[in-house]
């Protein structure tokens, strides 16, 4: 039998990466008012979300996750998630077409504030201060004013996620994604990337598609799909105390909802099977991530399967996979194989970013490129070696055109990380290195979909 479980059932678990607050009277002040403040999400979306994962999980969906590392209280601005947003909907246009298959889009938006560590202090120059753990946290000025955890903070991310998910919500929903400005959107990236050629057949088969369903009487204007999309957002269920804060009952299921995003998922460094995250978690009906570095086992995998999804749903469960650009092909085999071998439902997602992190020579943490794509390729290869399916992928990215990441078809070079390096965590793919990978999933998603049906007609 499982153990009752209750939004607060976490508290009497060992909690690892949790920020102390000198001030706990405070914090608890600030957690009492936020469950009186209005859920970010309702439980009817997440429960749309899970069903459509369910699809993925069959093979009949794709999973487009993707955002910010850390989003920040200074990079706030409508431009910049508007600009994530349309990226995002441009590699699901392509991603879409090239699969032939729904593109279930899920940002890391809307509330992705807190950030697990490595260390618990960093040292400059001799001064040692509190790691920074995001904008929900404490700031990342290196001052011991700044590195203070401030439980003000929780209040002002929330009022973030709000003003963020409005501005999306409206977006998926006014018009602005309209097939046909999503497509015309990348025929401009095409134009001015030096990759066009590479890019231009598929977007110029996109293109014919559009003008065929238009001559057909399928526009905007007659089918109302083509004019709305649907959106929804995620981030880590880290700082738990404000996920408990905005747990609530759904009236309509009597189930608990986190209503804080529409997805969660556990991280690498909080995944332990006893601990206060997978406790919290456990508990709340909205559909689940649960990252998968190179230290998951077989056993410890199969065991969080039974405890995050004891029902075994489809959809309920997503593994995001981040083992590195070398080690997929070690790693991954053995988890499927698990997987398989009882029989469980879950959604395998690529994240390529995590487990490819490295130190400029000028100091930069950045991400080649091409590893990035490297993971990506080797997983889906993985999966069709192993006969299941690669159902989606995880990105660090974000709609500007900063210089993170190394590579891709602007070679950004190590010199020019310093000249626009703004992340507040993560190196991310810029909007241009983004798309481009769309494109390259592209090609290996259509040469699959072609193998299967020559195979079936055969
Ligand atoms: C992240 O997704 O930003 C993250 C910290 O990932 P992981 O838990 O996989 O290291
Ligand atoms: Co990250």
């Amino acid at each position: 039998m499982a153990q009752s479980w209750s939004p607060q059932s976490w508290r009497e678990k060992p909690a690892r990466q949790m920020p102390d607050y000198a001030d706990q009277k405070a914090l608890e002040a600030v957690e009492t008012r936020l469950k009186t403040h209005p859920p970010l999400v309702f439980a009817g979306e997440a429960r749309n979300l899970s069903a459509q994962l369910a699809q993925v999980c069959e093979g009949k969906a794709f999973l487009l996750q993707g955002g910010d590392c850390a989003e920040s209280f200074a990079e706030f601005h409508p431009d910049n998630i508007r600009d994530t947003f349309r990226v995002l909907l441009q590699m699901a246009v392509v991603l879409t077409y090239a699969a032939a298959m729904p593109v279930v889009k899920v940002g890391r938006i809307a509330g992705q504030f807190a950030k697990p560590r490595s260390d618990d202090t960093e040292t400059r120059d001799g001064v040692t201060l509190p790691s920074y753990r995001g904008d929900i946290v404490n700031a990342m000025e290196f001052s011991p004013e700044a590195r203070a955890n401030d439980p003000q903070r929780l209040m002002q991310a929330y009022a973030q996620a709000a003003a963020t998910l409005n501005l999306l919500r409206a977006f998926a929903s006014g018009g602005y994604a309209d097939l046909h400005n999503v497509h015309r959107w990348t025929l401009g990236f095409i134009a001015g990337s030096p990759s066009s050629e590479r890019y231009r057949a598929l977007a110029g088969r996109i293109s014919e598609t559009l003008e065929f369903m238009e001559a057909c009487g399928i526009t905007p204007a007659s089918v109302p799909q083509l004019r709305t999309t649907d959106f929804y957002t995620s981030h880590e269920a880290l700082l738990l105390g404000y996920e408990q804060a905005l747990t609530r009952i759904d009236s309509t299921s009597g189930d608990w909802y986190d209503t804080s995003a529409h997805m969660l998922w556990i991280g690498d460094r909080t995944r332990q099977p006893d601990g206060a995250h997978v406790e919290f978690c456990r508990g709340v009906k909205n559909p689940l991530g649960l990252k998968c570095g190179p230290s998951m086992e077989e056993d410890d995998l199969l065991r969080l399967a039974a405890t995050l999804n004891p029902e075994n749903k489809p959809g309920r469960l997503t593994l995001i996979c981040r083992f590195g650009a070398d080690k997929v092909g070690e790693k991954l085999p053995r988890l499927i194989r698990a997987v398989e071998r009882e029989g469980i439902k879950v959604v395998w997602s690529s994240d390529p970013m995590h487990g490819n992190t490295i130190k400029s020579g000028s100091g930069f943490k950045t991400r080649p490129f091409d590893r990035i794509l490297k993971e990506v390729k080797a997983f889906f290869d993985v999966h069709r070696a192993e006969g299941t399916y690669a159902g989606g992928v995880h990105f660090e990215m974000t709609g500007q055109n900063v210089t993170e990441c190394l590579g891709g078809a602007q070679a950004i070079t190590e010199e020019d990380l310093s000249s626009r390096y703004h992340t507040h965590c993560d190196p991310r793919l810029n909007a241009s290195q983004s798309i481009e990978l769309a494109f390259l999933m592209a090609e290996s998603l259509r040469t699959e979909r072609m193998k299967t049906r020559f195979a079936q007609s055969a």
